[in-house]
């Protein structure tokens, strides 16, 4: 059975101030009804069902979970009492999927990412599952890289090493470096056989588990421990705080051996900023985006407006901004400098 695995334990803040510690990105809908987490679990429809879709995330979000996701089982969602970045997350839910069913597939995702192209999506999606089927491999899906993004992984594939068994290419992968400098991610990009990591990953339960093995023991054994617990939420506790903090991409991915890249083309952003917000959003003829918000927009272009309160925003003569209100604060930001919002949601932390 193929598994979805929904990695939604993340807590980024530049979104702020819709974004909070308490309802992270993953939980926003910022482009449309649906939040980033419905729509991850919506754009497998007729491949996954959400019966098969674990989620796994802090503590404190379940709740927010079982409400967004009604169709996914209360005991598949999997609450963290503390965050140890993604390598503990899939460790923790191959044990209960090896548990439930050894010969399983895990498609592991990230919650919080857009893809305007579905039916392209789940087309690469069903190859990578062929190739992690086949292959015995771990298989993550590239993206076609762009700019010398220092967020993101970077995948440099053998060209020569193509697998055409599935509709689209699977390439052996010589090897993933995980978050570069500014100067290795520019030699990547103009080398040309690299691709960004587009933080999925897919792999047999079983696969997953020996990689744990060979490359971080210490984890291995945990899981071994949680396996043969009852799953209670003191034994997930217990197998938490043992665990070490450290993404999959540096504990298991840089280091493994057989590793296969599907590229993919399917509109997919991980939407890093307001910025990113703006561009993927639905724009009136002056580039200005504000979905069902009352406007009066005058000699202005490019920009965003993100607001619930039902209020009238007005601009007039300015370009590029971002106007985002809450009922707690309202953001005014240069669509230019929206990573600086970071630098707000420090200050308010030491002040708030
Ligand atoms: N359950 C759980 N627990 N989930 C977590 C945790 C955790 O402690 N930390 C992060 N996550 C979730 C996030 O909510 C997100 O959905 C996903 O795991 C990835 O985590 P990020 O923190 O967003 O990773 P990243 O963006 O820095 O890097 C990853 O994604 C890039 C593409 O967006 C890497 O895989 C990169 O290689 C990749 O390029
Ligand atoms: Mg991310």
């Amino acid at each position: 059975m193929i598994y979805a695995v929904v990695m939604a334990g993340g807590s980024g803040t530049r979104f702020w101030p819709k974004s909070t510690k308490a309802l992270p990105k993953q939980f926003l809908n910022l482009f449309g009804s649906d939040t980033m987490i419905q729509e991850t679990v919506k754009r497998l429809e007729g491949y996954i069902n959400p019966k098969n879709v674990l989620v796994v995330t802090n503590d404190n979000y379940v709740p927010i979970v079982e409400q967004q996701l009604p169709d996914v089982r209360k005991d598949h969602i999997i609450g963290e009492p503390v965050a140890k970045n993604t390598a503990p997350c899939v460790a923790a839910a191959a044990a209960i999927l090896n548990k439930l069913d050894p010969d399983s597939v895990m498609v592991v995702l990230p919650a919080d990412h857009q893809i305007t192209q579905k039916e392209n999506f789940l087309d690469v999606l069903k190859s990578a599952v062929e190739t992690a089927q086949t292959e015995d491999s771990l298989v993550t899906i590239g993206i076609e890289p762009n700019r010398p993004e220092t967020g993101y992984g970077y995948i440099c594939y053998d060209a020569d090493k193509k697998l055409s068994k599935s509709g689209n290419p699977a390439y052996s992968v010589k090897n993933f470096t995980e978050k570069p400098d500014l100067k290795k991610a520019e030699d990547f990009l103009s080398s040309g056989n690299y691709l960004w990591n587009s933080g999925m990953f897919i792999w047999k339960t079983e696969t997953i588990l020996n990689a744990f093995k060979k490359y971080l023991p210490d984890v291995f054994k945990l899981t071994e421990k949680l396996q043969k617990s009852d799953l209670t939420q003191e034994d997930i506790s217990q197998f938490y705080y043992a665990c070490p903090s450290i993404s999959i991409d540096y504990g298991i991915m840089e280091k493994a051996e057989t590793v296969h890249v599907v590229p993919g083309e399917f509109g997919w952003n991980d939407v890093g900023s307001w910025t990113a917000v703006h561009e993927l959003s639905e724009k009136d003829e002056n580039l200005n985006a504000y979905g069902n918000t009352k406007v009066s927009i005058h000699n202005s272009g490019s920009n965003l407006i993100h607001t619930e309160s039902g209020k009238i925003v007005s601009l007039v003569g300015v370009d590029n901004v971002a106007v985002v209100e809450t009922d707690k604060a309202i953001l005014v930001v240069n669509l230019e400098k929206a990573q600086g919002v970071k630098d707000v949601v420090e200050e308010l932390k030491s002040n708030p």
